[in-house]
């Protein structure tokens, strides 16, 4: 039996999800792992049964059982280590989003391109199991030409603070932490149009709303709520070449009376509901028919996305199958996030195709 035998970069919260799935998979050896932290690495690798740690990524990489790793590691790291590991002959699973800026979302396109090796853009969204039923519908035409996305993922109380809330590590707030799944979810099923414009704000209005009590949120693993600076909420419309267009909203602190996420798309045969849950709507005979898909996951189950994300992984590593997230989808990302950031700091839109010179950088 072939097995693939992986290192993990980064022992923070999400590498639970990744571990956990890289031990279900009969076809992994997990063999190190790796945290600025020795004692979380040393805590995951007693619990995973892990023979090696490391606190630096380069000694991580210089181990030649290692073929494939998983970075789970801040925003900023995500560049540096994924080119290191992609020059030492390993293929890459990068968490989202790809890196912070352009420039260096170009600098990994070209290493994957120079090492020949595979780099997997960690859109775990793209796995799960209602997005797969809902491709076979939109391959097989059922929703027709999509023209318009709609989604939004509003947290109340919902910045994870420590590195997440500084921009310097983080690349950015809600829109490049979570707004980065749902545009690349919407890009995705569009068929991936070339962006060409962008019009977006950011707000920092409520702060990360560390004074309050008796509510429960997500924290990074380091929560610290004395640092914040990224914004509080961001929307954009971009609008891409065919006609298509896309509109988004994210926030971490909002006055919202509930934390929603709401993801449709919309084509001139059919549209579909994603979050909180697959349904398509169409016509047949002068009507109108909603179509409910009776799976067991008809909304994003966290978990069995992540074993489905890595199960796809490794199969790419074992040549068996064609990565769905290569590095080129991360680039555009990018690029896009990025010019949502410049547009709200210049009040104005952001052309992606050449009228605007350095679109591209935040
Ligand atoms: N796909 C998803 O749904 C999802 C969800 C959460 C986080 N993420 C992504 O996963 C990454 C990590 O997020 P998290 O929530 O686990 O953060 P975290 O703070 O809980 O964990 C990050 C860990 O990385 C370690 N680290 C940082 N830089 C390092 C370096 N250079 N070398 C070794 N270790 C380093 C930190 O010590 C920390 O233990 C981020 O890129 C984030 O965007 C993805």
């Amino acid at each position: 039996m072939k097995y693939v035998h992986i290192g993990l970069i980064g022992c923070g919260s999400i590498s639970e999800s990744h571990l956990k799935a890289y031990a279900a998979n009969p076809l992994v050896k997990l063999v190190a792992v790796c945290d600025l932290k020795p004692e979380r690495a040393q805590a995951i690798a007693e619990r995973y049964q892990i023979p090696h740690t490391y606190t630096d990524y380069r000694e991580l990489l210089a181990n030649p059982e290692i073929e494939a790793v998983s970075i789970c590691t801040w925003n900023n790291s995500h560049a540096e280590i994924s080119i290191a590991a992609l020059q030492a002959g390993k293929n890459v699973l990068c968490e989202k989003p790809l890196c912070k800026t352009v420039e260096e979302a170009l600098e990994i396109e070209q290493a994957v391109r120079q090492s020949g090796k595979l780099l997997q853009v960690g859109y775990v969204r793209r796995h799960a199991s209602n997005i797969e039923v809902l491709k076979r519908f939109i391959d097989a035409g059922d929703l027709g030409e999509i023209y318009y996305a709609k989604a939004s993922l509003v947290r109340r109380l919902g910045n994870p603070g420590g590195w997440f809330a500084d921009r310097e590590r983080s690349g950015g707030g809600p829109l490049i932490d979570i707004g980065v799944h749902v545009i690349d979810l919407c890009w995705y099923l569009m068929g991936k149009p070339k962006a060409v414009s962008v019009s977006g704000n950011t707000y920092s209005k409520l702060g990360n709303r560390s004074n309050i009590e008796n509510y429960d949120f997500y924290q990074a693993a380091d929560y610290d709520a004395s640092k914040n600076t990224v914004e509080d909420m961001a929307n954009a419309l971009v609008r891409f070449e065919n006609g298509a267009s896309l509109m988004v909203d994210v926030s971490f602190s909002l006055h919202a009376r509930t934390d929603s996420a709401q993801v449709s798309i919309f084509g001139d045969r059919g549209g579909a509901e994603i979050e909180p849950k697959l349904s398509i709507a169409t016509e047949q005979h002068n009507t109108i028919i909603n179509i409910d898909p009776q799976i067991t996951r008809p909304g994003f189950d966290f978990q069995d996305s992540f074993n489905r994300e890595i199960h796809h992984f490794v199969d790419n590593c074992l040549g068996k199958s064609q990565n769905i997230c290569p590095v080129e989808d991360g680039v555009e990302m990018i690029k896009i996030l990025n010019a949502i950031y410049r547009s709200a700091a210049e009040g104005r839109e952001i052309r992606l195709d050449g009228e605007d010179t350095n679109a591209t950088e935040q």
